[in-house]
């Protein structure tokens, strides 16, 4: 189960202060322009509410503008115009208002999206890589996508519906008393049962909707597994299983849904009727009161009376959603980020040689499980280490903590005698060519994914490059050869392919340190002592790490250190440490006899190797 549904689907935020505070926080800047906006809300509201009082006075005047002389119906027609134009600029003036405010909030809430966006990326830059191993990407994109997109999106919806709700809510009551508190009363008898309808609906429909997101979420990784894993499934016949668990959190989903969409759907027709009981009352005390214009403002009131309500429901879910979303934006803004580069740190790959030099390191990824301990190395420039050692012993973890993928939490490591905290980040990655077991390639050319070892390497370089790694053999007999272009990830061509791409790509970047991590691993043999040969050739006066599983690989480096949990425990070249007996002869056996040493118990493995250094 992906580690990001129950976060991303959570709509409720933790802690409602601090997340509100928050985003209110980043819109402090923009206080004048929000009062602003307040100030053309409320006259727009004023507007609105003042309406129906000039629709009611224009009826009980209508008598005075329409005199009987002799029989005949006379309408005193310019006083008539007079007063439908104002009413109508009244309702055009409260319109291009609401615009008006809706156009600036939008513009701020695009704005703010636009900085958040921005902020969240350089945040991404700066986070360690330990924060994308406890964190799912699908997660981590969420928050600079969905969350920035649910903040700018409901915006102006939350700040104009709240506003001109609260404030038209306030001035139709004070126009009501003002026009007549008979009416009035009536129209606020039926108050208290919208309030009530309003929010049993709402509650009631969001407990739906909540149970729909969440199944969501699982539906969405049952799919997402299924689909990833889909040989898989095949091949271990879990089809109906999978089948099974979809179907069971489906049908919830259905229920959820149907119920969630039926009481919101509910809410209007309740409101009308509750609202029609409104106008009979107000139609007959206003049938007693004898004064028609009275009802008919009081028509008009009681539909302006409603909506506020009618939008709470949906406003207090949106505003929820909102708080989660920035909760989750500024979670990460605040996540601890690496340690920041000295101003002084060394910006300049050229002067790099490439000894380095191991001292007293010791690192874990995680607090409780020591790794890395007690290590020492010293690697002279130009020279060649290889790494041996079973799955897990830490090897790849040494290349980590050359690259600072991640910091050692105690000792040093220098290259050419500086710490490597001296360097800056990007001088450091850029003067090691790396090429890992897993190939990433992107969805581009076989030239770009070669280029993009060096933005400025020339076609040349990338075909010669290409040669060198064995790979131009394969890419001239696919179609494009070079600018065929590859899918996501590379899936259109094997993974031995794949990985002659990534040695192309190292080749090209020249770099003045290589590692190699299991970079030949699913090559076959033949191609593999051809790519040995030309890295060979790469390798002269370059240091290099070379970390293989298949000791034919790095029989011939000068130095092999051999790990085991987290420590060397053989170190010398491949006659040396063969006389020595130790693991590593056992290792060297093994891949010849067929026995596995991995296989016996760890402790007596442990054992024979500490007597044997
Ligand atoms: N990102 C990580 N977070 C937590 N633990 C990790 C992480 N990466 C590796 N480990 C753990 O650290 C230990 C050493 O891992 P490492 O990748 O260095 O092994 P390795 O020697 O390269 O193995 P292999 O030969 O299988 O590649 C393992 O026990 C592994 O589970
Ligand atoms: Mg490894």
């Amino acid at each position: 189960m992906p580690r990001s549904t129950d976060s991303m689907m959570g709509a409720k935020p933790k802690n409602i202060k601090k997340a509100a505070s928050r985003i209110l926080a980043d819109f402090r800047p923009l206080l004048g322009t929000f009062i602003f906006v307040i100030i053309i809300l409320l006259v727009s509201a004023t507007l609105s509410v003042l309406m129906p009082v000039l629709l009611g006075d224009f009826v009980n005047d209508f008598k005075n503008l329409a005199t009987q002389v002799e029989g005949v119906f006379v309408i005193n027609w310019p006083e008539v115009f007079k007063q439908v134009i104002i009413m109508f600029s009244f309702y055009v003036g409260s319109a291009l208002l609401m615009w008006l405010a809706d156009w600036i909030v939008v513009k701020i809430s695009a704005d703010y999206a636009y900085n958040i966006r921005a902020k969240i990326k350089g945040k991404l830059d700066r986070l360690p890589l330990s924060y994308f191993d406890k964190h799912a990407y699908g997660e981590i994109l969420s928050r600079g996508t969905n969350d920035v997109d649910n903040i700018s999106r409901h915006m102006s919806s939350i700040i104009n519906q709240t506003i001109l709700g609260v404030s038209m809510f306030i001035g139709v009551v004070i126009a009501m008393f003002v026009t007549s508190w008979e009416l009035a009363l009536v129209a606020i008898a039926i108050l208290p049962f919208t309030i009530l309808f309003t929010v049993l609906i709402a509650v009631n429909a969001q407990r739906e909707f909540k149970k729909f997101r969440a199944h969501l979420g699982k539906l969405n990784s049952i799919t997402e597994e299924n689909y990833s894993g889909f040989k898989i499934v095949k091949l271990f016949n879990k089809e109906s299983d999978v089948a099974a668990s979809f179907e069971q959190v489906n049908e919830i989903m259905m229920k959820a849904d149907w119920k969630s969409q039926w009481l919101s759907g509910f809410i209007f027709p309740t409101m009308r009727f509750i609202g029609n009981l409104g106008f009979i009352g107000v139609s007959v005390v206003g049938g007693i009161l004898e004064n028609p214009g009275n009802m008919v403002a009081f028509f008009l009131f009681l539909q302006m009376f409603q909506q506020p309500f009618q939008q709470i429901g949906q406003i207090s879910s949106i505003i929820q959603s909102v708080l989660a979303s920035g909760e989750r934006i500024y979670d990460l803004l605040d996540e601890v980020e690496m340690e920041l580069e000295p101003s002084d740190a060394i910006n300049s790959e050229d002067g790099i040689k490439g000894e380095i030099v191991f001292d007293n390191v010791e690192f874990a990824y995680t607090i409780d499980k020591p790794l890395i301990r007690n290590f020492n190395l010293k690697v002279n420039t130009g020279d060649s280490i290889a790494i041996v050692g079973p799955t897990g012993a830490g090897k790849t973890t040494i290349v980590n903590l050359i690259m600072r993928f991640y910091d050692v939490n105690s000792g040093r490591i220098l290259l050419d005698g500086i710490d490597i905290h001296n360097y800056r980040r990007g001088v450091l990655r850029g003067a090691v060519g790396m090429v890992l077991q897993d190939t990433w390639l992107f969805s581009d050319t076989i030239r770009e994914n070669i280029r993009y070892g060096r933005n400025d390497a020339t076609d040349e370089e990338i075909e010669e490059a290409a040669k060198q790694a064995h790979a131009d053999h394969f890419i001239k007999t696919l179609p494009g050869a070079y600018d065929f272009v590859l899918n996501e990830d590379g899936t259109n061509i094997s993974q031995g392919q794949r990985q002659l791409l990534t040695i192309a790509r190292a080749i090209v970047s020249k770099p003045k340190i290589l590692i190699l991590d299991e970079a030949t691993s699913s090559v076959d043999t033949r191609t593999e002592l051809a790519i040995q040969d030309a890295m060979n050739g790469m390798m002269i006066g370059k240091t290099s790490f070379i970390i293989a599983h298949r000791l034919s690989t790095i029989k011939n480096a000068k130095v092999i250190i051999v790990m085991q949990k987290g420590q060397i425990v053989e170190i010398g070249n491949h006659q040396e440490l063969l006389a020595n007996n130790g693991f590593y002869a056992d290792l060297y056996n093994a891949q010849f006899s067929g026995r596995n040493p991995l296989a016996e118990p760890e402790a007596e493995n442990g054992n024979e190797t500490q007597k044997a250094i």
